[in-house]
């Protein structure tokens, strides 16, 4: 885990944070970056302390990577896990047995899964809201524990005002916690309008070319980062170092990556609103989208998942995911390359979203080639 720095830092850009932050002291003939440390455990003669001892408790190879990922969502901790949903199940690990958690009825199926199980398991009540409805979100606040918000939300991309929400949550005593994966710190920072907690699948935009999955937790917080960091040594929740020391290399380009899918799924999103063989398209860049105007007062970017109901229905839909050649059918997202699937072919997909839903995680490769690609399928389909 991060310790808290000491000395001020100058205000840098998030860019240039990405980028600097989280290297080895500069010294004469040593790297530039962090080396990958392969060792279950360190010499130590037992001495209690912050000493490393064993490896499922602490790894140098851990602490850039938490440094700059603390760094750029303007926390003082950083976790890293060995999944998203590690991640996410540590940030829920204070839920007590018949408490209450307030979740977007569209957030990750697997949140919503892991949440149907404490409810099964701990008699946990689940109160599933439109997280875009703000007095909705209000009023299911009333008397729970913890809101695990996403905004924008997987895969209906429905935004939240998290300002307000993140607020009420804190005057009402309810632990909020935001899973900022889809959004990244560049795009929205949620522990400073109010968040407790911010959790991210590290797995997508922070580590960027799928090849690792991973997930964080972050918070400023000194008692949520000692438990989170429990959590993960008692549970074993722990991070390869390998891939750890690959997402911190995918982190360090992470400005370039969104920034460039950002603007390929805005222009796309603006063609497949015209194209005649599309019936709906969801993305937060649209004027029309009901999400446009808080993201525009909300987020330094659009974001890169597009939603697209084809013409035609889910027969359709499949028939564009199988007719593509350069997008990938996967289930993943946030990578360089792009990728699409029809969601509700999971039979957990919440019920709510369309049958004919596609979603979009738009890469960073030529945007007139994605747009050929899916004009072309959407026109066999
Ligand atoms: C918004 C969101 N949160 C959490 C997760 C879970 O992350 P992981 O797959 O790294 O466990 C995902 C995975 O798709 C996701 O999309």
């Amino acid at each position: 885990m991060q310790q808290p720095d000491p000395t001020p830092r100058p205000a840098l850009h998030p860019d240039t944070v990405a980028v600097t932050a989280g290297r080895p002291p500069r010294v004469q003939g040593r790297p530039v970056n962090p080396p990958v440390v392969l060792s279950s455990t360190y010499v130590s003669q037992g001495i209690p302390g912050d000493e490393l001892l064993y490896a499922r408790a602490g790894n140098e190879t851990w602490v850039p990577f938490e440094e700059t990922l603390a760094a750029l969502e303007h926390g003082t901790h950083a976790v890293v896990l060995g999944s998203g949903m590690a991640a996410i199940a540590a940030a829920l690990g204070d839920v007590p047995p018949g408490g209450t958690v307030v979740v977007p009825r569209h957030a990750y199926q697997v949140s919503l899964g892991y949440l149907d199980d404490l409810a099964r398991r701990h008699n946990v009540e689940v109160r599933r809201v439109d997280v875009a409805d703000t007095d909705a979100v209000l009023a299911a606040l009333d008397g729970a524990d913890l809101l695990l918000a996403e905004s924008p939300t997987n895969p209906m991309l429905e935004v939240a005002d998290l300002p307000a929400i993140l607020t009420a949550a804190r005057e009402r005593g309810v632990t909020s916690v935001v899973d900022n994966t889809f959004a990244t710190p560049l795009g929205q920072r949620p522990l400073e309008l109010g968040a407790d907690v911010v959790v991210h699948s590290v797995t997508k935009y922070l580590a960027g070319h799928s090849d690792v999955v991973l997930g964080a937790v972050v918070t400023s917080d000194d008692a949520i980062a000692d438990r989170i960091q429990a959590y993960r040594t008692l549970h074993g929740a722990i991070a390869g170092p390998l891939e750890v020391y690959l997402a911190l290399r995918g982190l360090r380009t992470l400005h370039l990556r969104v920034e460039r899918a950002a603007a390929n799924a805005a222009e796309l999103a603006r063609r497949l609103d015209a194209h005649p063989a599309v019936a709906e398209v969801r993305h937060p860049s649209l004027p029309h989208d009901p999400g446009h105007r808080r993201a525009t007062a909300q987020m330094a970017h659009f974001g890169a998942i597009v939603g697209v109901r084809p013409v035609g229905g889910p027969a359709a839909a499949d028939a564009v995911v199988a007719a593509v050649r350069l997008w990938l059918p996967a289930t993943s997202l946030g990578g360089v390359e792009s990728m699409l699937e029809r969601r509700r072919r999971f039979a957990t997909e919440s019920p709510t979203v369309p049958e004919d839903l596609l979603r979009l995680s738009v890469g960073v490769e030529d945007v007139e080639d994605l747009w050929a690609d899916l004009a072309a399928a959407l026109d066999a389909a």
